[in-house]
């Protein structure tokens, strides 16, 4: 089998408030995408690595990484789902003629995660359902109606999905290019592949796996990054 990496990086960013897209804040003496990008682009059983880009964007050019020989950039569209399927089209393009092409696909706002998660993740996923990282829920979780609870939901069965999220190229395409056609937004792979009846296997994740949304998520993504030169 093939692999290649898929790392959506087209999005605004505008929960973070900075002006400037978050994939490009520094942290830890890197731009917070290169920690993102890092284990892909050392892992050398992955093809190649595409990174999927906003129209506008001017930042990732000069980064130190932007030459790389495993790195292919495209553009993305307006919600998360598009950018992923026009990264697709780009491994599919460089992949004509193999069979079981398998991607992972892997937020360019997660710069903790590391070798150990992905490799985990590729042997434990399905070859058919594919695989996702997730952390159980640990948090007693309430539905909410109007600032009131409305009922406790059981948390014993709960997940919180991760990336990076690992399908075959074809089988997700489809899965994405028909919520596409139903107007339906996911918002990850995931729910995309269980919408057609597949199953894809929960594999446990990591705390430091956090997906940078707020101000404080870059401190704690520090935190994370400085235990592992430790
Ligand atoms: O918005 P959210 O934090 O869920 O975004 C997750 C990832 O998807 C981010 O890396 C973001 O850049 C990317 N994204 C994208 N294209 C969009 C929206 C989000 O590539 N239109």
């Amino acid at each position: 089998a093939r692999y290649w990496a898929v790392i959506p990086a087209a999005g605004g960013g505008t929960r973070m408030a900075s002006g400037r897209p978050k994939q490009y804040l520094p942290l830890q003496g890197r731009a917070l995408i290169e920690w993102s990008l890092a284990p892909f682009l050392e892992a050398e059983w992955i093809d190649g690595v595409v990174i999927v880009l906003a129209r506008s964007d001017v930042e990732f050019a000069k980064l130190p990484i932007a030459g790389h020989p495993r790195i292919v950039t495209t553009t993305g569209g307006a919600a998360r789902a598009d950018s992923v399927l026009a990264g697709l089209e780009a491994v599919a393009a460089r992949t004509r003629g193999f069979r079981h092409v398998h991607v992972l696909v892997h937020d360019a706002a997660r710069p903790c995660v590391q070798a150990a998660d992905i490799d985990r993740l590729c042997e434990d996923a399905d070859d058919e359902h594919g695989g996702i990282l997730a952390l159980p829920v640990t948090d007693t979780l309430k539905r909410g109606r109007q600032n009131r609870i409305a009922e406790t939901v059981d948390r014993a069965t709960l997940w919180r999905a991760q990336t990076p999220q690992l399908f075959r190229l074809g089988l997700l395409m489809e899965a994405l290019l028909d919520c596409k056609a139903d107007k339906l937004e996911v918002t990850d792979e995931a729910s995309a592949m269980e919408r057609r009846g597949y199953r894809p296997r929960l594999v446990r994740g990591s705390e430091a796996n956090i997906k940078v949304t707020y101000p404080d998520d870059l401190e704690l993504a520090q935190f994370w990054l400085r235990q592992r030169t430790r």
